[in-house]
């Protein structure tokens, strides 16, 4: 028998039913006794059998079978891109460590990964802490033994127009968004240099490409996010790690949440594809620069926004 785990179990299964003939040499030839147009048949039928089952095997395949990943952020329930995320990578077959500011939120999007059938821990700390990302990372290996994938997707915004902005705004937004990134970055980096290996994907926004009213603050930061996601891809390329940034546009979660209904409406009449986002459209590129599907991809910022930035 040439297939495992789960390949193989449906292997058996399609055996016992007698409905589909394996792959394997086991499987009787069409009989050499028959007329020669039965024959031709016969043989015909077999191959459509054979590589209808490769094809089902093939969407069997998990993409991130025995992959462990960090994702930062991740404890909001609901519309959280973070959530959505790891139940991405987790669907692939990834073991998540789903980090957030407060661990209670973070067991419960820890729950939802188990009940996919994957392994999970919930770790909580502030990304904006050098000593809570050593920690965080920590965690991942001493419970799962190595670290695969890090999704820096921890964020805040604090608006305000320049002349009003406080310090305490900027420092707080930048300590989150840029300094959270590098420190989580930093962390994980020697056991994927190890390794020789590893994926991180970044989330930073158009406003950090265009800039943005109000969000000066923001649009710095994830501006420095694209720009620590090159230099980082730069570094750790020779040593098979990829670093890349996803550029979401206006996706709804609570952070857009707080927007009214009208200005909701207005923003998505500038949009090409005529909506707000949604964090699985988010999730779904994310999973894609994760898994092998994006093996010659580093150091690209990847807009996820119906079209608004081109
Ligand atoms: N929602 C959007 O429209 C949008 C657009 C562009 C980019 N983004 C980015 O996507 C990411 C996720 O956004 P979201 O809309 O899901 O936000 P969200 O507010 O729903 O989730 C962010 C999560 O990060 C956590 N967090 C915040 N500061 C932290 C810290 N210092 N340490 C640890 N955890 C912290 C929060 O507790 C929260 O669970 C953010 O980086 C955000 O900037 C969002």
């Amino acid at each position: 028998m040439r297939y495992f785990g789960r390949r193989a179990k449906g292997a058996a299964a399609e055996a016992q039913d007698g409905k589909v003939l394996r792959e394997d040499t086991s499987v009787a030839e069409p009989e050499a006794s028959l007329p020669k147009h039965c024959l031709n048949l016969k043989i015909q039928v077999y191959r459509v059998l054979v590589s209808k089952n490769r094809k089902e095997r093939r969407k069997d395949i998990l993409k991130l079978e025995g992959k462990v990943a960090i994702v930062t952020g991740a404890g909001r329930e609901g519309k959280g891109i973070g959530r959505y995320v790891s139940l991405a990578l987790a669907e692939e077959g990834a073991d998540i460590v789903i980090t957030d500011y407060v661990i209670e939120n973070a067991e419960k999007v820890v729950a939802e990964v188990q009940a996919l059938g994957r392994r999970a821990i919930a770790v909580g700390g502030n990304v904006a802490v050098p000593a809570d990302a050593d920690a965080i990372v920590a965690s991942a290996l001493n419970e799962f033994g190595r670290v695969d994938i890090l999704v820096n997707n921890a964020g805040i915004t604090r608006d305000a127009l320049i002349v009003r902005m406080s310090e305490q705004e900027w420092d707080a937004v930048l300590s989150t968004n840029l300094k959270g990134t590098f420190n989580c970055t930093k962390a994980v980096a020697r056991t994927m240099m190890k390794q020789r290996s590893g994926r991180i994907v970044n989330v930073a926004s158009v406003m950090g490409v265009i800039g943005n009213v109000g969000q000066a603050n923001y649009s710095a930061s994830k501006a420095g996010v694209i720009a620590l996601t090159k230099t980082t891809s730069r570094e750790l390329g020779s040593r098979g790690i990829n670093v890349n940034a996803v550029a979401p546009g206006f996706i709804q979660t609570a952070m857009t949440e707080e927007l009214s209904e009208n200005v909701r409406n207005s923003i998505a009449q500038n949009i090409p594809l005529n909506r707000l986002g949604t964090p699985e459209d988010v999730a779904r590129v994310i999973l894609f620069l994760c898994s092998e599907d994006s093996s010659y991809v580093t150091g690209q910022v990847i807009n996820v926004c119906g079209g608004m930035v081109m």
